[in-house]
């Protein structure tokens, strides 16, 4: 297997790239890229931990030798919030920064699965599907928007408020990646139950949970250590996926059935291919069903922004 991180001399690039070289396949291969002159180094510097993945960092204006015959691209190249932003103020830098390299992917190495960090993803997943698409080699199986991060989140916090162990909970979390769009579906987390009162306080801190990341990084950008925990969570599920294991389930941001908006975030179980079977999230709570119906309006408008980038 080999596997790209796009945006690698960055904070999640870093963090990603070093929780990939300590627990990828024995003789995997990973790619370091970004545009920053300091990605060779990140990558000797890796290169002297001592696992039986291979490492190579390159920089400049070209990513084709890191996309060369990569079967898993991860990308964080891109600007990240101040404090005062929303994700959606990223869309005109970091949407040019997506469309150019969807366009490499497509060229490089367009059978590889390719999973979107760079926000706002809502949009940023839009825009790669429909480069790809233009290019004649978009397979909707393969296209990703990593939404780990807020899944993680939600293990997290249900875990400190029930004082149970965070590795014995999981959360579906579907809709999208940014505010009212994240929803987690806390009806259907085994082994605990919540009040009305602890679902309404509840909701909206894992909706908020990265502009509390950035507020207390106080204008030094935003989540990247976790995030590099989420991306290398979902990497190392699709890479599992890709070598045959069965069973494999994560959220992710994906084009499915259409039943909500064009993309939308949901289990998705990963096989030899990319995504074998978009599941269904199963019955919500009337919380959840009003909250789902309300973000409606926000995911479609988001999706239609980088359909229309693309587009140009
Ligand atoms: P950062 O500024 O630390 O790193 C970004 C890196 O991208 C830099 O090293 C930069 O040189 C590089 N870069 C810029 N343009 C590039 C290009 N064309 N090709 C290759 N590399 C390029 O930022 P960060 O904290 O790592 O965040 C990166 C992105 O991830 C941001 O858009 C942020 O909003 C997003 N993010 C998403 C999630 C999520 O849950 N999906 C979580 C946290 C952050
Ligand atoms: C996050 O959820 O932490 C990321 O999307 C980064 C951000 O801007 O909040």
């Amino acid at each position: 297997m080999k596997v790209a991180v796009i945006g690698a001399a960055g904070g999640i690039g870093q963090a990603l790239a070093l929780l990939l070289k300590n627990r990828l396949p024995a003789g995997s291969d990973l790619a370091l890229y970004d545009i920053a002159p300091v990605t060779p180094g990140v990558a000797a510097d890796l290169s002297h931990i001592p696992t039986p993945v291979a490492i190579k960092g390159y920089c400049g204006d070209d990513p084709t030798p890191a996309l060369e015959g990569a079967d898993v691209v991860l990308i964080s190249a891109g600007v990240a919030r101040k404090p005062g932003m929303d994700r959606s103020d990223l869309f005109n830098v970091n949407a040019g920064i997506v469309k150019s390299l969807a366009e490499k992917i497509a060229v490089v190495c367009p059978q590889a699965c390719v999973g979107i960090i760079t926000n706002p993803v809502n949009t940023t997943v839009a825009i790669a599907a429909d480069v790809l698409k233009k290019a004649g080699v978009y397979d909707k199986r393969k296209l990703f928007g990593i939404t780990t991060l807020d899944v993680l989140r939600s293990e997290t916090f249900v875990a400190e408020l029930k004082g149970v162990s965070p590795c014995d909970i999981r959360v579906p979390v579907i809709g999208g990646h940014s505010g009212v769009t994240i929803l987690p579906l806390l009806s259907q987390v085994e082994g605990v139950s919540f009040s009305e009162d602890e679902v309404k306080a509840l909701t909206p801190r894992i909706q908020n949970a990265g502009t509390e990341v950035v507020e207390a990084k106080a204008g030094g950008g935003s989540a990247t250590l976790s995030m590099g925990q989420a991306a290398c969570r979902f990497g190392l599920a699709m890479v599992r996926a890709l070598q045959g294991e069965q069973g494999v389930v994560e959220c992710a941001y994906v084009e499915g059935d259409g039943k909500h908006t064009r993309f939308f975030a949901q289990p998705v179980l990963l096989g030899k291919d990319g995504i074998e079977e978009v599941m269904d999230y199963g019955t919500l709570s009337a919380f959840e069903q009003n909250a789902l119906e309300s973000m409606l309006d926000t995911l479609r408008a988001d999706i239609t922004l980088g359909e229309e980038f693309a587009a140009k």
